[in-house]
């Protein structure tokens, strides 16, 4: 792991941000704490009681104002640098950078996802080009998780309901960790992802040969939901507006709320005014809109969300997108024989040995050891053979069918991995018989 307290160059430049502050504030502790024990020591030793010595007595001191004055003036003034230089690294991290790709991230007991401005969506694998900002737009699916890089020193809360956001300055090259850093359930301690970090011509390369599974970018996807969920009817996207205020334009721009107050329309306002359009009602337009909770999902609203931007920003990057989309669909021209050796990498990287193991041992899902074939009990009282038809179908909805003594809590694959990887992992599991 790179650091400041190891040669080399940092992994971010949050990193070396974040070290140099912390030396700062340990090396100015450690002072004062030498000094002031230091002095303990040294005036126990030299005004301890004589042997012998006999009814000494104490001066009386009443007050020294040049003495008082300077132990309130340093420490204050050391304090306030803690503080200020702080709040200098703070202001740094949360500042937006220019030119960021934004990136979705959702956590999820136990897996984080990830959904790239082009559709692609990978598991437990973050992996951008070295050198270029990202924005991370975290959320989460249940209960609070918290997306770690320890190797960047950052931190931030995925909070189920909300839209929390993390800058990332991918300086070097390299593989580093992604931790769960909130307690979030039984398979807490299994919740890592990858964040790989690529030479951008290497990136460029692997890019070429990733399709993206929905065959739409994700703004497409927002634009589709955007029309078949009715919003342009009050909202028009440029040129006259009609009951709402327009779409395009929308994002990123400050606007003043009906209370008097004022908000940015950033991805957590959008998100609140999609499922509780009340909460914010920007100045001068009726309060009418209907939440749309429960009718759009969370990934719904992170796609609408992607067009909006879209809308309002560079044309120039859609084009872009556009040409990476050609190349992809060539790609897909020739498809790969299901083996059982992608099965076994699917397995990891989607994170399904995160709950079930290969080896018999019991986790938090039946271990894939010796399951295809074998009769299950289920949690109903009803038996089933694990077959390749369950096995479909306990990835797709997991609920259906759960095996009885395991939780209830894995989370749905429908639609989400390709017909060529579903078949490729059940041939891998069909190996695993002994
Ligand atoms: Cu997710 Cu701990």
């Amino acid at each position: 792991m790179a650091n400041a307290y190891a040669l080399g160059e940092a992994a971010s430049r949050t990193t070396g941000q974040v070290d140099a502050l912390f030396l700062f504030i340990g090396g100015v502790s450690l002072f004062f704490f030498l000094l002031v024990e230091g002095l303990l020591i040294y005036f126990a030793i030299k005004y301890r009681k004589q042997k012998g010595a006999e009814g000494v007595e104490t001066p009386d001191i009443r007050g020294n104002f040049l003495l008082e004055t300077v132990w309130i003036l340093i420490p204050s003034i050391v304090v306030a640098s803690f503080f200020y230089y702080g709040y200098i690294v703070f202001r740094d991290i949360r500042t937006p950078s220019p030119g960021a790709t934004d990136i979705h991230a959702v956590s999820r007991q136990w897996l984080f996802e990830f959904r790239y401005p082009d559709g692609r969506m990978s598991i437990n694998e973050l992996r951008v080009p070295a050198g270029s900002p990202v924005k991370l737009i975290l959320s989460s699916d249940d209960v609070i998780h918290s997306f770690y890089i320890p190797a960047y020193r950052l931190k931030q809360d995925m909070v189920p309901g909300q839209y929390t956001t993390l800058y990332l300055h991918p300086d070097k090259a390299g593989t580093y960790d992604i931790l769960c850093a909130e307690y979030c359930g039984v398979a807490h301690s299994t919740m890592r992802a990858e964040l790989i970090v690529m030479e951008p011509g290497a990136y460029a390369a692997w890019r070429e040969t990733q399709a993206a599974p929905a065959g739409r970018s994700l703004a497409e996807q927002g634009k589709a939901l955007v029309e078949k969920s009715g919003c342009l009817g009050c909202h028009a996207l440029e040129g006259k507006e009609k009951i709402g205020p327009n779409l395009g334009q929308g994002f990123g721009r400050k606007v003043l709320l009906a209370d008097g107050t004022s908000v940015t329309t950033d991805e957590e306002y959008l998100r609140e005014s999609i499922y509780d359009p009340k909460a914010k009602v920007v100045k001068g337009y009726p309060a009418v809109m209907p939440t749309f909770k429960g009718s759009l999902s969370p990934d719904d609203v992170g796609a609408i969300i992607a067009y909006l931007r879209s809308l309002s920003g560079d044309k120039e990057e859609d084009k872009k997108k556009e040409g990476e989309k050609a190349v992809e669909k060539e790609e897909r021209g020739g498809k790969e024989a299901p083996s059982a050796q992608k099965g076994k990498a699917l397995t990891e990287t989607l994170g399904c040995l995160g709950c079930h193991s290969v080896d018999g041992s019991g986790r938090v899902g039946p271990s894939f050891q010796g399951l295809f074939g074998r009769q299950v009990e289920l949690a109903d009282g009803g038996k089933v053979t694990v077959d390749e038809a369950y096995i479909r179908e306990s990835i797709a909805r997991p609920k259906a069918k759960v095996v009885k003594g395991f939780p209830d809590v894995m989370p749905d694959f429908e639609g989400k991995i390709p017909e060529e990887d579903l078949s490729a992992i059940i041939v891998y599991i069909k190996t695993l018989k002994h």
